[in-house]
């Protein structure tokens, strides 16, 4: 039997945060050097080659932007040859290279890190602040993902977590964790809209709180939408003012382009408070008489609007689609709970207010409820657990196999409840085949080359005979987590098949 305690930990595109359940039944968020309650999801290593992790990274990467990782979430479980990837290196002072497995590795201080290996540098980082501040070792957590991470996202976390041999108990969702915080042993019956827009990432969910179970009706979002793309609305427009003032693209200057990202993410938090704010940076840059140039702006609020309306925009029109596949109206939803630090934006609680009708609920803390959800759940996996409770899930996107021609073939409908399986059978094509392979993707378009490849697998010890003489029984196992398994017998002998699987 397990004593250890078992904590929550919301690891986020910008801020990570983790809390725990005491005995007596109060959630603590766990404090950083007894002050801020999250911590930068950065990681760097300076010049005398020291990893830096957190507040320590942050502060210096301003000048050392090449060793300095952020926003690395984006790029959890991705192929390298993808648009996403694309769009990333465009945006970002390091280096991010094709690695082994057709994934990513990004270049840190000479070194080379999978994404695997960075979100674990993170995770390390959290767990020492939590056994430091809890006095005692943490082997085990609860760990939260956007709802709109894929299986192979989703697998990504759990191998960082055994990197540092940090057992991660559960994976769940990170508006389902937030929908706990706000309901968990409170006795609620209500459907409440998460809506969650965070630094790197937008989900919504739609979940029906009844007392202790939270039922999942639909969920949606967009893993590439978030505070970082209205920062990057604010330093395009920066950057394309100042080259038609003085003909310099300060793109290609990887020191002046994180002073700008720097002042356009406070200038952004800024005018959530204040109608309008200065952009000023001296010294830029200099002309090439070596003349000193300076950036002197002015944002207003309404500016900011008018650059990120569209942002907003794809935000409400998935809120319009989850609303659907959940088979509710607004008027059904009884709270909307704001997660995710860029809600703080007025424009985004206004634009919902004046879609539901209502003013969302301040019911949560945006920027701690997903840990203190996760924390919550934590607990009620802990063995003989008072807090009981039952979360159902369900699955982000469509889960199927590649048909003849690159059909995509749906196994598992998006919003298909999790756990869950499903079985198929297929027969042989050959004479004496003794081998199936299958290549399997997750997403929502009808050709498999617009979703995302999970992995290929192959079913081996196929009995050899007359083709379409034999058939092999695949089982598709999705867990509670999202996370596929699959397995192959022979029906006739009941024989499992070996299962072997390459992701490239
Ligand atoms: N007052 C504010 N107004 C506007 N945006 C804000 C404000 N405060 C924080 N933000 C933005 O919120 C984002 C960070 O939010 P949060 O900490 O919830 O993200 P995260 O959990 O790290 O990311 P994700 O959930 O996408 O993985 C940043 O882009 C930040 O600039
Ligand atoms: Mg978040």
């Amino acid at each position: 039997m397990h004593k250890d305690p078992i904590i929550g930990i919301d690891l986020g595109t910008t801020n990570s945060c983790a809390a725990i359940v005491e005995e007596g039944g109060n959630v603590k968020l766990i404090p950083y050097k007894g002050g801020e309650y999250t911590i930068p999801s950065i990681f760097a290593i300076d010049d005398k080659g020291n990893e830096l992790i957190g507040y320590e990274a942050k502060r210096q990467w301003q000048l050392n932007p090449k060793n300095t990782i952020y926003g690395s979430k984006r790029l959890v479980g991705r192929p390298f040859k993808s648009d996403i990837v694309e769009a990333m290196k465009k945006v970002v002072a390091y280096s991010v290279r094709p690695g082994k497995k057709n994934d990513v590795v990004l270049d840190v201080g000479k070194k080379e890190f999978t994404l695997q290996e960075i979100s674990a540098k993170i995770l390390n980082k959290i767990r020492d602040v939590a056994a430091n501040y809890l006095k005692t070792p943490i082997k085990r957590a609860v760990v939260t993902v956007p709802a709109y991470f894929n299986d192979r996202q989703r697998q990504t976390v759990k191998e960082a977590g055994k990197l540092i041999d940090l057992e991660v108990v559960r994976i769940i969702n990170e508006p389902t964790a937030a929908a706990l915080a706000y309901g968990a042993g409170k006795g609620v019956t209500k459907k409440v809209l998460v809506y969650d827009l965070g630094g790197g990432t937008f989900d919504v969910s739609i979940i029906e709180i009844r007392d202790r179970v939270f039922e999942v009706k639909a969920t949606g979002g967009d893993v590439f939408l978030g505070g970082i793309d209205f920062d990057n609305a604010i330093i395009h427009h920066v950057l394309k003012d100042f080259a038609s003032k003085t003909g310099i693209d300060l793109a290609t200057d990887p020191v002046a382009m994180q002073r700008i990202k720097d002042l356009a993410e406070r200038t952004k938090i800024d005018l959530s408070a204040r109608d309008d704010v200065q952009f000023n940076i001296p010294f830029i840059t200099m002309t090439s008489q070596g003349q000193p140039l300076n950036i002197e702006m002015k944002f207003t609020r309404k500016m900011l609007e008018q650059l990120t309306n569209h942002l907003v925009d794809r935000t409400l029109q998935m809120v319009a689609r989850v609303l659907v596949d959940s088979g509710l109206s607004t008027k059904d939803i009884d709270e909307v709970l704001l997660v995710g630090g860029q809600t703080r934006m007025p424009i985004v609680q206004d634009r919902l207010t004046k879609f539901f009708g209502k003013t969302p609920s301040k019911g949560v803390h945006p920027d701690e409820a997903v840990a203190v959800g996760a924390a919550l759940y934590a607990k009620s996996l802990e063995d003989n657990s008072s807090l009981r409770l039952q979360l159902l899930d369900v699955i982000p996107m469509a889960i199927g196999l590649e048909r003849a021609g690159g059909a995509f073939h749906t196994v598992f409908p998006r919003n298909a409840p999790i756990p869950n399986a499903k079985q198929l059978v297929a027969t042989t094509s050959m004479d004496n085949q003794t081998e199936l392979a299958m290549r399997i993707f997750q997403g929502d378009h009808e050709q498999v080359v617009k979703n995302d490849l999970l992995g290929e697998f192959t079913f081996s010890g196929i009995r050899p005979a007359r083709a379409g003489s034999v058939q092999v029984e695949i089982t598709f196992d999705v867990n509670v987590e999202g996370i596929l398994t699959m397995r192959a017998r022979d029906p006739a002998t009941g024989r499992e098949m070996k299962t072997t699987v390459r992701v490239s």
